[in-house]
């Protein structure tokens, strides 16, 4: 009996101790199941948070795939544009250029002007969405216009009047005629060659519209493409300035070794000039045959003095000497990068179309064009200046005799084409 009652002591004690565990199990799992109820709540709670948020993802996403696409097609329209500048461009072409460009591109714009120094004073050298009629020749002060402080500003109401103002009142005015409307605000930039302000460019519009930061990093790329086109530009000419001084000195040392041809480049560069034109050579043609009149003798200067001052007859020996001015002449151009396509020209000016002439004895087309014309324009002037030795034939005969040696001499063609104004023409409208 005590047996049986231990066991039953025994088992009731397990069931106690099982019945605990068991709850305890039950109390976790239950404390997990209601977690993940929770989870699952929560999650369904957040579904349409997260379908928003996708879908605001995705707007974003085609907001920016169309903001790159317009901005891809603006940098193309930029590079299409920049690739067709040539810095042997014209100033006026080139900005005029800009200024398009800048219009275009820039979507707040509605107007645009450049400006320009030019000597003591400034000018509009392009304008756009204004009335360029109105302004074009206007006398300008760069000092008239706010300076940019940085390379691009935008100013508001750039034509009101206040007290810092400098531009005189009617220009004011002028300038509110031409654009016709009320201009709110203006992108401006400034101009310049290293730290000279040569100019500004201004872009205008005409509704109250703010300029947004992409437009205003491609007007500052505009403004630097300007100025380094400016300053290659400046560079340029100061260059061939002084090539033309020392070429222009080479000359007039000749002509003080050679009193009697005092002028005789000049005039030959002239007349030179004036034929090319009756030809219809091009103004880039016209300028360097006018060069090649200048420089034809400048051989000259290697014929000793003694040769080229000589009063009387010369010697056969002498006379080749003389000849020798040819060659020398073109190589004393070859050794200039600016001047040496002028060399055969210079070489080939005593060639005759009968092929007669020096000193490679070349016949008709075979002698360079700038060549045939150099040489009518030399005997012409030859013949109409004075020599120690005779007067200066007249015009009318010297002429005559161009004509006379048509065929022989000279170029047929050419000398058709000529008449004796050609030689007597005052003024030069094309050098
Ligand atoms: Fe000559
Ligand atoms: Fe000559």
């Amino acid at each position: 009996m005590d047996g049986l009652s231990n066991l039953s002591i025994i088992l009731f004690y397990i069931f106690l101790i099982s019945i605990l565990i068991f709850s305890v199990l039950m109390r976790d799992i239950l404390k997990n199941i209601k977690k993940m109820k929770d989870d699952i709540e929560r999650v369904r709670k957040s579904i349409p948070v997260l379908k928003q948020a996708f879908w605001l993802a995705k707007q974003e996403n085609e907001r920016n795939y169309e903001r790159y696409r317009k901005l891809m097609k603006r940098y193309e329209a930029l590079v299409d544009s920049i690739l067709q500048f040539r810095p042997t461009i014209g100033v006026e072409k080139f900005m005029g250029g800009i200024l398009k460009l800048g219009v275009k591109l820039i979507a707040e714009a509605d107007a645009g002007s450049v400006i320009l120094r030019e000597g003591d004073s400034a000018r509009f050298v392009s304008v756009e969405g204004m009335n360029e009629e109105i302004i074009k020749d206007l006398k300008l002060e760069l000092d008239w216009f706010k300076k940019p402080k940085h390379d691009v500003e935008v100013y508001e109401n750039i034509l009101g009047h206040d007290e810092k103002s400098t531009m005189p009142i009617e220009v004011e005015e002028l300038m509110k005629k031409a654009a016709g409307r009320w201009i709110y605000r203006t992108m401006g930039g400034r101009l310049q060659v290293a730290d000279d302000t040569v100019g500004y460019i201004f872009l205008d519009t005409m509704e109250d519209r703010e300029f947004s930061e992409e437009s205003k990093k491609i007007m500052k790329f505009l403004v630097r493409l300007s100025n380094a086109y400016l300053t290659l530009k400046t560079l340029l000419e100061k260059e061939s300035i002084l090539q033309r001084d020392i070429v222009l000195s080479m000359v007039k040392m000749l002509e003080m070794r050679d009193p009697y041809t005092k002028g005789h480049s000049e005039r030959v560069a002239r007349y030179s000039a004036r034929i090319a034109n009756l030809l219809g050579l091009s103004g880039d043609e016209i300028d360097r045959i006018y060069w090649a009149g200048i420089l034809h003798d400048v051989g000259k200067l290697g014929v000793p003095d003694a040769v080229l001052n000589k009063p009387g007859k010369l010697e056969p020996e002498e006379f080749e000497m003389i000849k020798m001015h040819s060659i020398y002449g073109e190589k004393a151009v070859m050794k200039s990068k600016y001047l040496k396509d002028l060399a055969p020209a210079i070489r080939h000016h005593h060639e005759r179309w009968d092929g007669n002439g020096y000193p490679d004895g070349l016949k008709g087309e075979e002698i360079p064009l700038f060549s045939r014309i150099l040489a009518i324009s030399d005997a012409f002037d030859a013949m109409t200046s004075a020599r120690i030795y005779r007067d200066p034939m007249d015009p009318s005969d010297a002429f005559g005799e161009i004509q006379v040696q048509a065929g022989k001499q000279f170029d047929p063609y050419i000398v058709g084409k000529l008449s004796l104004s050609t030689f007597l023409m005052e003024a030069d409208v094309f050098i």
